[in-house]
């Protein structure tokens, strides 16, 4: 037996007994004749005292430990005399008669505390030592939280797990596929799926009814904070469901969660969205509602005076950021730059200032007077000390750079409080989206969600128009879920397919396996999958999914621990039947 107890375990309960702790020596601090040592494991820190008294044995041994040394103490618990309210075992220490050393360590390179001092990149390379830091450590016991109760709560409703594989075919699914190379069939690949999609649909055409599997999935696409290249799902499939039937499952699952995890009570139910009026009222998809700030549209008020930067302009919108007429000129300017950055677009910034005494000051006070300015303000409800910024430019791009001004302006103001929880279903989707570029419509969920049997017309006329069984669940800004109700009907998914461009012979090549299988009988079905990475962090209160995933890559998709990617010998190339041509520099 290595221990008795753990290093969090110890209270006033046990003074008096014999214990033996295993553990990683946090620190060592010599007062004299005395030390003390800080012993850690997962479940905590417990104080060891080597005592004057204390045989020359333990003297000896406790005068070689460094840092990050593995140890076995046995010893006597005593109340301690200056105790530490800081520590669940503050209260008691081991009074240590006798120790051995199981492993050495040498100097870790950066120090195992809350606030470390090492970089990201020595972190990653020496991931192993950064999780056992406590915030790693209380990231994974949260993620692993999540998973049981969600595992619990769907089993209780009636879903089952099912693994599905990873080693598939390649289908264009949104983003590139990981491929892996087949020895057996050399020039042929699989790939690893973006999501288990098309295989869940195959098990309710098998019967299933409800399944969930908690998977991961590989996509290659440009990484950011909430986005790995390989990431984790809850995913979710049911029969004989229309949109009602998920949305009520799945957000009380959500709600289920965040009281079990977090003792939050979402009593309410969740508000439902179109995606017109995110996009109207937000500029976005995953509008963060734990604040107001919606768009106020003033392309028609602001027409004919002259003023070429409105009269030219496809959409002019503004938000009332409140309180704000105070804002000096230096912080116009930071907002300025802001919204004039590449990422965010905007040509430019004009604010409409409602000072406290009622009058109102303008960057373009030359073309608009007082009382045009006045009906503009009251159309946007904003009062005096409020200030009105205004983007105008072509629609899109000013509704995006509006988002990212309102986004900021609410960190800037504090309405973006981390212990704050807005759900959000976005419905309504629509079905195409319209690529310029390759002038052709692409599915905007993916090729098998089902369009609202009113829009289906409109594959005729103006596919554009068409609205989906599309929903995401968003919370905070942060697009948590997705989800729609599938096609299940071969004929609607021709229909598909011929807007999507694709021939008949390439949906046979590509989704033959389903198409046929939807000739057996296959049930109206539908489903939605979590980001359990995002769902994670978001609960946890944090920006990036990194620390919530125990192995995770770097933002150019390296591993610095595993040094993955890395090439292979000529022999399993030789093996594969591939030749590395070398990329010009
Ligand atoms: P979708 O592509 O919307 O839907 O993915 C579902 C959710 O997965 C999360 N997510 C990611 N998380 C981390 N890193 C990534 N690279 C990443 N990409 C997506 C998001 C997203 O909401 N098969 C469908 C689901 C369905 O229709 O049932 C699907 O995969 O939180």
């Amino acid at each position: 037996m290595y221990r008795s107890h753990t290093c969090g375990e110890l209270r006033i309960a046990n003074v008096e007994q014999t214990v033996t702790l295993a553990g990683w020596v946090q620190r060592v601090r010599n007062f004299g004749a005395m030390s003390f040592i800080d012993l850690r494991d997962r479940y905590g820190i417990t104080q060891l005292v080597i005592e004057e008294q204390a045989s020359e044995e333990v003297k000896s041994a406790a005068a070689s430990l460094g840092r990050e040394y593995v140890i076995q103490a046995t010893g006597r618990v005593v109340e301690r005399s200056s105790k530490n309210p800081k520590l669940p075992t503050g209260d008691v220490e081991v009074v240590v008669e006798s120790i051995k050393v199981l492993n050495a360590s040498v100097v870790p390179p950066f120090t195992i505390e809350d606030n470390t001092d090492g970089g990201d990149d020595l972190r990653m390379r020496y991931r192993y030592l950064d999780l056992r830091r406590n915030p790693l450590k209380e990231a994974l016991q949260l993620r692993h939280r999540m998973s049981m109760a969600a595992r619990n709560f769907l089993d209780g409703e009636g879903f089952m797990e099912i693994e599905t594989p990873y080693l598939v075919s390649s289908t264009p699914e949104g983003a590139r596929d990981f491929v892996v190379p087949s020895r057996m069939e050399n020039g042929k690949f699989y790939a690893l799926p973006q999501s288990p999609q098309t295989l869940k649909q195959l098990l309710m055409v098998a019967g299933y009814d409800r399944y969930f599997q908690i998977v991961r999935c590989f996509r290659d696409e440009d990484l950011r904070a909430d986005r790995q290249p390989e990431f984790t799902q809850i995913d979710c499939e049911m029969s004989f469901v229309d949109q009602e039937d998920v949305l009520d499952v799945f957000e009380r699952m959500a709600k289920s969660m965040f009281r079990e995890l977090l003792g939050v009570e979402m009593t309410e139910q969740f508000p439902r969205m179109p995606y017109s009026e995110a996009m109207e009222y937000y500029g976005s998809d995953k509008p963060d509602i734990r604040f107001g700030m919606r768009f106020n549209n003033l392309t028609e008020e602001t027409r004919g005076s002259g003023f070429v930067v409105f009269d030219e302009a496809e959409y002019v919108g503004a938000i009332v950021a409140e309180g704000c007429a105070t804002y000096t000129r230096k912080q116009i300017d930071e907002l300025t730059n802001f919204v004039k950055r590449p990422q965010v677009g905007a040509k430019g910034l004009v604010w409409i200032r409602m000072e406290a005494d009622g009058s109102i000051k303008s960057s373009i006070d030359k073309f608009f007077g007082a009382e045009t300015l006045a009906a503009w303000a009251e159309k946007c409800g904003a009062k005096a000390g409020d200030m009105i910024f205004v983007i105008a430019g072509e629609r899109k791009r000013s509704l995006t750079a509006l988002c990212e001004l309102r986004l900021e302006l609410g960190n800037r103001l504090g309405l973006r409080d981390k212990s704050k929880f807005a759900p959000l279903w976005v419905v309504d989707f629509p079905l195409l989206e319209w690529d310029e570029e390759t002038q052709r419509y692409y599915a905007m969920h993916h090729p098998f969600t089902s369009p609202k049997a009113e829009d289906i017309p409109y594959f005729d006329t103006d596919p554009g128009k068409i609205r989906a069984n599309a929903y995401d669940f968003v919370v905070n800004g942060v697009e948590v879920g997705g989800g729609s109700i599938r096609i299940h009907d071969h004929e609607l998914q021709q229909k598909m397919f011929a807007a999507l461009n694709f021939s008949a012979e390439e949906a046979e090549k590509q989704f033959g396996f389903l198409m046929n299988a939807f000739k057996f009988g296959a049930p109206p079905h539908g489903g939605i999958a979590f980001g359990f990475d995002r769902f994670c962090s978001l609960m946890g209160g944090a920006d990036s999914i990194r620390d919530y995933i125990a192995f995770p890559k770097n933002n150019a998709g390296r591993d610095p621990m595993l040094e993955s990617p890395t090439r292979i010998s000529d022999a399993q190339l030789e093996e594969l039947g591939i030749r590395i041509v070398e990329k010009p520099e």
